[in-house]
């Protein structure tokens, strides 16, 4: 039996995509002007254990500072530029912490996919300490953020700190076990990449009660796939393209 499924078809990825720099606040009130309510992010911990938004392990990409992100305590990473690395338009925007993130979905009724994203080395230890966070951040919500991560040592940290708030095992390949290590860490969905869902592996998951999604998907005929499939989420780049509305 799957357990009820509180979130919609439709996730904007970082944000808003391409649209914004991603995993910034600009981003995630860019998705939700397309009309999104459920965005995905990427968290990690600076060397101060402070769980904060950012993709890459390292900072030289999206933002104006060097090196590993996790290396630097939350007063520095604080002080970097954001925005520049898109556009002068959002120039001076600030990494966001998820607990800033956590309150805007909040006020807004916006639901969220934490994907646990650990510099590598610190699986594990991200995991709790994003557990500890969320758990204490949206406690008392009615909807729970859905927790994913590549990291099974990340999804098991999770599972010790925040045991109520779902888990998604997200998978780039079908490597030997995942089906084991999904049912092991209780997880209620597999995000895929999409070219790899058919009918058959669509009928596995759903045969183990667990809910099928997406990323990231940014093409008309790759969406109408999926949706023949009968999955249930898509996650997406593309929120001047897709519209949330469609069911
Ligand atoms: O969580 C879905 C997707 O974001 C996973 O890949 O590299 O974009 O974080 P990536
Ligand atoms: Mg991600």
């Amino acid at each position: 039996m799957t357990t009820p499924w509180p979130y919609p078809r439709w996730i904007a990825h970082r944000g808003a995509g391409k649209l914004a720099p991603e995993n910034t606040l600009a981003a995630f009130r860019l998705g939700a002007q397309h009309g999104y309510r459920m965005f995905e992010c990427d968290a990690k911990l600076s060397s101060d254990g402070v769980p904060f938004l950012m993709h890459d392990a390292t900072l030289n990409r999206t933002t104006n500072g060097r090196g590993t992100g996790g290396d630097l305590p939350w007063s520095q990473l604080a002080q970097l530029d954001a925005g520049s690395w898109h556009s002068r338009s959002h120039a001076g925007e600030p990494l966001p912490t998820l607990e800033n993130l956590a309150r805007y979905c909040i006020a807004n009724g916006f639901l969220l996919n934490i994907e646990i994203k650990p510099t590598p080395g610190t699986e594990a230890t991200t995991g709790k300490v994003v557990g500890e966070h969320a758990a204490r951040l949206w406690q008392g919500q009615a909807v729970p953020p859905l927790f994913s991560s590549f990291q099974p040592g990340a999804l098991e940290g999770a599972k010790a700190t925040a045991p109520h708030i779902p888990r998604a095992l997200l998978l780039d390949t079908l490597w030997e076990g995942w089906a084991d290590v999904a049912q092991r860490l209780g997880c209620v969905a597999i995000v895929c990449n999409h070219a790899l869902w058919d009918t058959a592996l669509v009928a596995q998951v759903k045969g183990l009660g667990m809910r099928t999604l997406s990323y990231t998907v940014n093409d008309d005929w790759a969406a109408q796939r999926l949706i023949a499939l009968g999955t249930d989420g898509i996650i997406t780049d593309r929120v001047d393209f897709f519209s949330p509305a469609t069911a």
